[in-house]
């Protein structure tokens, strides 16, 4: 196995090659360090991401909206983005290079951390610890703040900024989603679209992104809904992966399987609907193909947390090319933000409790797409001696759901795998028919862009109308007959059968 490094570009390589994803866009002109295009598979992989999560949603009773990408100035100032949404950066005095200093210091330090230090204390610890600039080797200028909104102009002069996240986007519907709700809480509403972040010196691929499409569930709430939350109470007896910040502040990566109510109860999560959100995150990441061998959540230390939050966990998902990797924020952000846009915007943001105007809380669950979608192309590749690679997608993510193949080029084999093509595309699944190069080579190309299914078209087929179906992992073929490849294609993708019990 190549060491840990090498791995990204191995899963990146193979993702270019075989048009899941290309970049930094625009390539042509040498790319913008933060920006991808999706290819036709990576955009096939991205569909089925957002279908799992929206479904997901849509089941725990959330409501989709959308909002618009800009926003004038005022808006960010009163979501503290102006003023907080901000990295620590140092210069280099000599060749003018700039660094995210918390990132140098964790990189070139070991076990060193800038996390709650002012930014006159980062200067001097970068100094103490004696970290130069990389490039040149010569000193770093004093650490100050870099806000990571990416500014525009409405019409001549009108300050605004891209969105760095939805959920202030969709706090500003307050008053008319409360309308909507009939007045009653809480309301929970989901957005999925694109933020956009201006990262200083973004690396690590698809995970730093400057453009990305972010997911985020709020959920409008009282703070005696909070503690009596009856969704809770539907799956409190089931289990997460638990990394606590006690654990962390001891040194420990252990992570323990902890009930939902002993979690609670054990004060890990104040409040039963923050637990339900947590829960909710981790059933959204599990639909997306992950598993508590590559997934935990991650509590936040204190001086972690976002400017917004009373309480932060993140899931963490595991890869091989870069270990652990944070995908996804489960935010308490008590009723900071609709008290600010109250009192920004002069508009009342409260609902009426005991006759006294109160302002809801807000729980969040914030995620990109693209993180676990890179997550999930890393943790599906496999390869074997000879050099032969495998995306093992779950059938219900694979971009394609099965190939048809007519056995040789000729037209009585060509038409009805024609006919199969079609009636699967009818059907809602996505196919391709390939008609190129020998049975093996075929077979080949399909295991690596991860199509769980292959079904081929031979001369039997002509005799008794039966073909082939072939499994990608087990490699094994199985003879069904035509009328059926429909329904048990269906049923396979679905999960409701194993292919095993189609070879007995
Ligand atoms: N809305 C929280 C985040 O952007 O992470």
């Amino acid at each position: 196995m190549s060491s840990e490094k090498d791995f990204s570009e191995i899963v990146s390589g193979l993702a270019k090659k075989r048009g899941f994803y290309w970049g930094p866009s625009p390539e042509i002109y040498g790319g913008s360090a933060g920006f991808y295009d999706l290819g036709p598979l990576g955009k096939l992989l991205k569909n089925r991401l957002e279908n799992v999560i929206r479904t997901s949603f849509v089941k725990a009773n959330f409501w989709e909206v959308e909002c618009p990408t800009v926003s004038p100035e005022i808006v960010w100032k009163a979501s503290g983005h102006l003023d907080g949404f901000i990295d620590p950066l140092t210069k280099c005095t000599k060749c003018e290079q700039v660094y995210r200093a918390d990132n140098l210091v964790e990189e070139l330090a070991d076990g060193e951390s800038l996390k709650g230090l002012s930014l006159e204390e980062m200067t001097s610890r970068i100094q103490e610890l004696g970290i130069q600039c990389p490039k040149c080797k010569s000193e770093l200028g004093s650490v100050e703040q870099y806000n990571l909104m990416l500014k525009t102009t409405l019409g001549l002069d009108q300050t605004a900024y891209m969105r760095p996240e939805t959920a202030t986007s969709t706090y500003l519907l307050f008053r008319r989603l409360l309308t909507f709700f009939r007045d009653k809480l809480p309301a929970m509403v989901f957005q999925i679209g694109n933020a956009y972040r201006n990262e200083i010196s973004p690396r690590q691929g698809m995970l730093r992104l400057r453009e990305f499409t972010q997911v985020e569930g709020q959920i409008f709430i009282l703070d005696a809904d909070e503690m009596n939350w009856a969704p809770y109470e539907e799956v409190k007896t089931e289990t997460l992966p638990l990394l606590t910040y006690q654990s962390q502040e001891s040194g420990s990566e252990d992570v323990q399987k902890v009930a939902l109510e002993q979690a609670v109860k054990k004060g890990y999560f104040q409040k039963p609907a923050y637990a339900w959100c947590v829960w909710l995150a981790h059933k959204i990441f599990s639909g997306m193909g992950f598993d508590d061998s590559n997934m935990r959540l991650r509590q936040h230390l204190p001086t972690e947390r976002a400017h917004y939050a009373a309480d932060a966990w993140d899931v963490e998902l595991h890869t091989k090319s870069f270990g652990w990797v944070e995908c996804c924020g489960i935010h308490d952000r008590g009723n900071y933000d609709l008290s600010r846009h109250q009192e920004f915007s002069k508009q009342k943001l409260s609902v009426k409790v005991d006759k006294k105007p109160v302002v809801p809380n807000v729980l969040e669950i914030a995620f990109g797409v693209e993180r676990p979608l890179f997550c999930l192309i890393d943790n599906c590749y496999d390869v074997n001696e000879k050099g032969e690679v495998w995306l093992r997608f779950p059938p219900h993510l694979a971009p394609i759901q099965a190939a048809v193949f007519p056995l040789m080029g000729k037209e009585e084999l060509v038409g009805p795998a024609a006919e199969i093509y079609h009636d699967i595309l009818d059907s809602g699944l996505v196919t391709q028919l390939d008609q190129g190069g020998s049975i093996g080579r075929r077979y080949r190309r399909q295991d690596e862009i991860g199509t769980p299914f292959c079904i081929t078209v031979d001369y039997d087929t002509l005799e008794d109308d039966t073909v082939t179906l072939r499994e990608r992992d087990s490699m094994q073929q199985v003879r069904i007959k035509r009328s059926e490849v429909v329904p048990v294609l269906h049923q396979l993708v679905k999960r409701e059968i194993t292919f095993s019990s189609l070879t007995t």
